[in-house]
């Protein structure tokens, strides 16, 4: 596992972290941002890059008297690429904060480093729950998968679901996902059956062909953004969305980046999450049409914790004026609270993990377009995992 394994860090390196002097005063504060900027995940790069983009464009690139500087890494979703990017950001560049990381085992490639060079890392897509606790500077502005699965089980438990099947990417996010369903289903008094399918090059045929052959009342599905479209053709071509199975899942299967292209097998999916590009607050419309206006593509979940991101590393450079020591930033974020696009959120304070609502939300076409429209709301939800801990 990625988490254990041993990181041997280069004895200069290690000895370059061990003496960094605190920084003092610097003109420029930089944010080492890695992401995938190539291969299968590439739409979560592109998404989180074009956001933090917007951000500046807004904001201005300059706080707290310094400017920020940006630097973007692509780490085309391997995670011995994003330890050596990182590592050469904290050493060679001098970054004040690691941020983006695309998936969870990029995020857990980099944790050791956070920790040893005392940098906040700003976790702005990886969701599965135990990350923020793989380091103490972890900061996280996206999700976890059990935080945005329970209320769609407790939404499928209501509607007359008893039999259900999940059908989760094998890999921490998806056994998350996975166990928050279940978990909250059988309390309930209903029954589920897990199929896991691998994360890379996914064929999901032969699993939905025991989805078909078992025919429960609903399908839970968790696959990383990027991946959904793939699944909802095979969905198709299985004749599945025929077959009077309720498709249900996490958001990240009909994330609003892809949701167009999906086409009319997406219309009634049932889902919940944190970020739907139809949010219906005015913060959410200046988001989304300036958003549009500068990419030329509608925002999804990733472009909103890529956006809000940023608003944390601006916000906590403000606390601090300016010094960039990752105690003082880690310690600034910590509590802080705001609107984003996606409604009120917040870092919670003793786990640096976010809280925020999370809606029910239903495809459905407006306007010509596909969008999760939200129809139910739970407010302010924690990671369910680290507080059933306490
Ligand atoms: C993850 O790898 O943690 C991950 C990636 C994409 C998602 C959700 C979770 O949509």
């Amino acid at each position: 596992m990625i988490a254990k394994r041993t990181f041997l860090l280069g004895a200069a390196a290690a000895a370059l972290l061990a003496a960094a002097p605190p920084v003092y005063a610097q003109d420029a504060v930089k944010i080492g941002l890695i992401l995938p900027m190539t291969g299968p995940f590439a739409s979560t790069g592109r998404q989180i890059e074009a956001a933090v983009k917007l951000y500046q464009a807004q904001n201005g690139a300059t706080v707290a008297g310094k400017k920020v500087e940006v630097i973007v890494k692509d780490d085309t979703g391997t995670p011995d690429i994003t330890k050596r990017l990182a590592q050469e950001l904290v050493v060679n560049d001098k970054v004040s904060f690691l941020a983006g990381f695309g998936l969870t085992p990029l995020a857990l490639a980099a944790t050791q480093i956070a920790t040893q060079g005392k940098v906040p890392e700003v976790v702005m897509a990886a969701a599965t729950s135990t990350i923020t606790e793989a380091s103490p500077y972890v900061v996280r502005t996206s999700m976890t998968l059990p935080q945005v699965t329970t209320p769609v089980a407790d939404w499928a438990a209501k509607n007359g679901v008893k039999k259900a099947m999940t059908m989760v990417a094998d890999y921490g996010p998806g056994i998350d996902a996975e166990k928050a369903f279940t978990e909250t289903l059988t309390k309930q008094g209903g029954t589920v059956e897990s199929l896991r399918v691998p994360l890379r090059n996914p064929d999901f045929a032969p699993f939905l062909q025991r989805v078909a052959d078992a025919k429960p009342d609903a399908l839970f599905v968790f696959v990383p953004a990027g991946i959904g479209s793939i699944f909802m053709k095979q969905f198709v071509e299985r004749g599945l969305d025929k077959s009077g199975v309720k498709l249900i899942g996490s958001g990240d299967m009909t994330d609003d980046d892809l949701l167009n292209d999906m086409g009319d097998v997406a219309l009634g999916a049932v889902t919940s999450f944190h970020y739907s590009a139809a949010h219906p607050s005015a913060e959410n419309k200046a988001f989304v049409d300036s958003f549009k206006k500068m990419h030329s593509m509608r925002p999804n979940f990733m472009a909103v914790a890529g956006y809000d991101g940023m608003h944390l590393i601006y916000e906590a450079l403000k606390k601090t004026n300016g010094a960039t020591g990752g105690d003082a930033l880690v310690a600034a974020m910590k509590g802080m609270s705001w609107t984003s696009p996606r409604g009120p959120i917040s870092i919670d304070p003793q786990t640096r993990d976010i809280i925020q609502n999370v809606y029910i939300r239903k495809v459905e076409r407006m306007d010509g377009e596909l969008y999760n429209v939200e129809f139910d709301t739970v407010p302010n939800v924690k990671d369910p995992v680290k507080a059933a801990k306490k």
